[in-house]
């Protein structure tokens, strides 16, 4: 197969400006708490209003309580400020509101973002923008820290992230037990990791319980791995499979429960390259 790595584009024309707006961000996430420069919730609600309504973002509050503006309007600008939305964690009651509170305008500055015209697939600032989020709101978050448009979290507090790694879009990260991600794990668009259970029996019986993917994992394209799997170092979860146990290092595996097809040649013992006659896939 052909080698092709990303390829180096030319500065954008208005890499100034997203520079210095990135710059802004940063600096009020670097004030310490209790400074009013340091309110997320502030923070989150005039980014937004900056992006969606720049006629009311001098007048947010004036133009909430405004009788004489249409409902939805009144109802869309409120709805910039986290503190006028719920989010579907905040009904858990397993969620640890001391943590999530802190995080969610920042869950809810990321969301956003991604459903405006300047966010989504705008790869650059995007990636950069979630970047400086990430490091705020998952409890660890190393280099590099690589996200497309519309990855969603349960909790996000509950991430623990190693370097390198890079989540496509429209990932799920059901981080409600916590997931912990090695170094250079990729994750493709539309995989879905959990990280919680229900009882077959009772729903409301829930197992939180953490999900692990070691150094170099891949969990490919519409791939769903269940809550307590540990992927092992430079594990492979195929296209679509559901990863309901855990994945030795080095092997692929596909289908439905997926079971290992094959080890990776570059895994170190030499006696492993071979293709694993234990599992057959059904046709
Ligand atoms: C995991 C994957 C690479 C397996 O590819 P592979 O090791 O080359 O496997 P093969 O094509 O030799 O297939 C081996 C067997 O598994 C089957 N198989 C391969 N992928 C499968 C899948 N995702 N689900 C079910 N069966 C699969 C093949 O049909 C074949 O079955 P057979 O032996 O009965 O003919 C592939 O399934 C996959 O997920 N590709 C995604 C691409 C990717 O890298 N995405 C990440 C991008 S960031």
């Amino acid at each position: 197969m052909p080698f092709l790595p990303l390829r180096a584009l030319p500065e954008r024309g208005n890499a100034t400006v997203a520079d210095a707006w990135l710059e802004r961000i940063a600096d009020r996430l670097a004030h310490p708490s209790g400074d009013p420069a340091a309110d997320r919730a502030v923070l989150c609600r005039e980014t937004l209003a900056d992006l969606t309504f720049p006629q009311y973002a001098a007048n947010w509050e004036t133009a909430v309580a405004d009788e004489a503006l249409p409902p939805g309007t009144r109802l869309a600008l409120a709805a910039l400020d986290p503190r006028n939305v719920t989010l579907e964690p905040e009904y858990y009651s397993d969620c640890d509101d001391a943590l999530f509170q802190p995080v969610k305008p920042l869950l809810w500055l990321w969301y956003s973002f991604d459903r405006t015209p300047l966010g989504g697939q705008n790869v650059e600032l995007g990636v950069s923008l979630r970047r400086l989020l990430a490091r705020q709101i998952f409890r660890s978050c190393g280099e590099n820290f690589k996200a497309f448009q519309h990855v969603e979290f349960s909790f996000g507090y509950n991430m623990e992230v190693g370097d390198n790694c890079v989540i496509h879009r429209h990932v799920l990260l059901d981080d409600r037990g916590g997931i912990k991600l090695g170094n250079s794990v990729s994750i493709s668009d539309y995989a879905n990791i959990y990280s919680h259970t229900h009882s077959i029996v009772d729903q409301r019986d829930v197992t939180n319980v953490q999900t692990v993917l070691d150094d170099g994992v891949r969990v490919t394209y519409h791939a769903t791995v269940l809550a307590g799997v540990h992927v092992a170092e430079q594990g492979m979860v195929g296209a679509s499979a559901l990863a309901t146990k855990d994945v030795r290092p080095y092997h692929v595996y596909v289908g439905i429960p997926a079971k290992s097809v094959r080890v990776k040649p570059n895994a170190p013992q030499p006696g492993m390259i071979l293709r694993t006659s234990e599992h057959r896939i059904p046709k």
